[in-house]
């Protein structure tokens, strides 16, 4: 399984760079301004900052909800840097604008996912990338994890190549269940990756073997 980080701040993204593990990054709107990135050249540099930290894909969603508009605004997301997906929102013009970047060979990942049947349109549309919010269907009573499972079996069933990105990750448990279910991507926070790291049998063991390294010089 991937891992992407879901955020845009440049800080933790080398954090999770430098670790070693990291696949890739998603963005939106929402994260870029709890950075405090506004007005669309920052935005723009913003992204090309992030793809100049890590190697893998680097999701930049569109503002626009029209189908002319999401085009304009794709293609210029596009052709910002080659690590650029195109983000699109899981509505009518933007799954015919999916589509359109899918038949250009443009990479586009469909967000904003929460049922099995958006899923399935999102691969018939050549999705790249396909991200249902686990954690906010979680929020909602709704089981997030079991809509991974359901979209793994229907794509399997018929081999469609679209990713499963599972988004809205918000611990560790949730990335491990990800990695159960077979969900190809999982983008978390920083936290989310970092806990992975913990367990408190690592740390009075290698607290055990410096103490015995100790004794004998
Ligand atoms: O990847 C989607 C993500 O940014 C939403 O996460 O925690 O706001 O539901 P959250």
């Amino acid at each position: 399984m991937k891992f992407f980080i879901d955020t845009a701040n440049l800080g933790q993204i080398q954090e999770a760079q430098d670790l070693g593990v990291l696949d890739g990054v998603t963005t939106n709107p929402s994260l870029m301004a709890k950075e405090g990135i506004t007005g669309r050249d920052n935005i723009l540099k913003h992204y090309v900052d992030i793809c100049n930290i890590v190697d893998g894909d680097v999701s930049a969603e569109v503002i626009a909800t029209d189908y002319d508009g999401m085009i304009k605004e794709g293609q210029e997301l596009a052709d910002l840097h080659e690590q650029i997906v195109v983000k699109l929102p899981m509505i009518k013009d933007g799954i015919k604008a999916c589509k359109y970047f899918s038949d250009k060979e443009i990479r586009t990942n469909v967000t904003l996912v929460f049922s099995a049947g958006q899923a399935i349109l999102a691969a018939k549309a050549g999705a790249t990338y396909v991200s249902p919010f686990i954690g906010r269907l979680d929020d909602i009573s709704t089981d997030g994890l079991n809509l991974i499972a359901e979209i793994r079996h229907i794509y399997d069933n018929y081999a469609f190549n679209t990713q499963i990105l599972a988004a809205s990750v918000r611990h560790t448990m949730h990335v491990i269940d990800c990695a159960k279910i077979g969900a190809d991507v999982m983008t978390g926070p920083l936290k989310s990756i970092e806990g992975l790291l913990k367990h408190p049998l690592t740390d009075i063991g290698l607290a055990k073997f410096l103490e015995d390294y100790k004794k004998g010089n």
